[in-house]
């Protein structure tokens, strides 16, 4: 990921968007698109527009760029995002990330869509991401680095900012939404996991599965944003609901879960 990649992809968003530019970004996971209804758009940038930036391929994935404001907060929302499992270089994963560094954000607002690893977590739950654990098996940062970005080896030990997570919880106290808070950890997909796995993760001390955000919270913390990120609980992890798994029930609890985000999000970015 070379700084004439990281340029390109900025002047391309200046293109279409000449004003300032918001210092809070949210990306937003599988099914939680219409959340960009909520907001005051200004400028739509679809993802085609931005040099070099990876189009998803996947359902629930627009794919756009949303500059604008929530409630009193400028913002800019991804509409979609990447993944590690549509084949991409890891490292293309830094580009949408450090763009938006460039551009002048500050907080990163990472949301998924998760499997539950615990049976008191159901479907529609919504959880505070307290930590990851990569499992991916690849990094984005994997490669020549540059310092211009942030330092080769970089602390992870508060990976997801310790006040904006309490803050996070204040505001879904003040809303009256139930929220949890726990462990996520990234499997590679594209497959859900199976039992077996599901079992040793949760022995591991995860809280949550799923197949994004840790690419993008290394990407951020390493040039130095600050994180916070937020499950939505679709289903309960292979095995313990004793169904099978689809991506059409995912998305159908993830639209479910959507008006305890809306509200949540809508308070805490209204904070910030
Ligand atoms: N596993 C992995 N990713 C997911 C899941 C799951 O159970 N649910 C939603 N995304």
């Amino acid at each position: 990921m070379t700084r004439q990649q990281v340029n390109a992809a900025v002047a391309a968003v200046r293109g279409h968007h000449k004003g300032p530019f918001p210092e809070v970004a949210i990306i937003l996971g599988s099914g939680l698109g219409q959340f960009g209804d909520d907001m005051e758009v200004e400028t739509v940038i679809p993802y085609e527009e931005i040099s070099g930036f990876p189009v998803s391929t996947v359902a629930g994935h627009a794919g756009r760029l949303l500059v604008g404001k929530l409630g009193p907060t400028p913002l800019v929302a991804m509409q979609g995002r990447m993944h590690l499992y549509e084949g991409y270089p890891a490292e293309l994963l830094a580009l949408p990330i450090r763009t938006l560094r460039e551009l002048g954000v500050k907080i990163l607002i990472i949301t998924n869509a998760a499997g539950s690893l615990r049976e008191d977590m159901g479907p529609a739950s919504l959880m505070i991401i307290d930590d990851h654990i990569n499992f991916s098996g690849q990094n984005p940062l994997t490669g020549e680095n540059d310092d211009y970005f942030g330092p080769r080896f970089f602390d992870m030990t508060e990976a997801y900012d310790a006040e904006l997570r309490g803050e996070l919880a204040k505001s879904a106290e003040a809303v009256g939404v139930a929220i949890h808070r726990g462990v996520y950890i990234q499997a590679a997909g594209p497959n859900f996991e199976t039992p077996a796995e599901v079992r040793a993760f949760a022995q591991w001390g995860a809280d949550a599965v799923g197949m994004s955000t840790v690419p993008e919270c290394l990407v951020a913390r390493h040039c130095g944003l600050r994180v916070v990120g937020l499950s939505v609980i679709t289903n309960l992890a292979a095995g313990l609901a004793g169904q099978e798994l689809t991506h059409t029930e995912t998305m159908e609890e993830a639209d479910k879960a959507s008006a305890d985000l809306r509200r949540l999000l809508g308070a805490f970015i209204a904070g910030l």
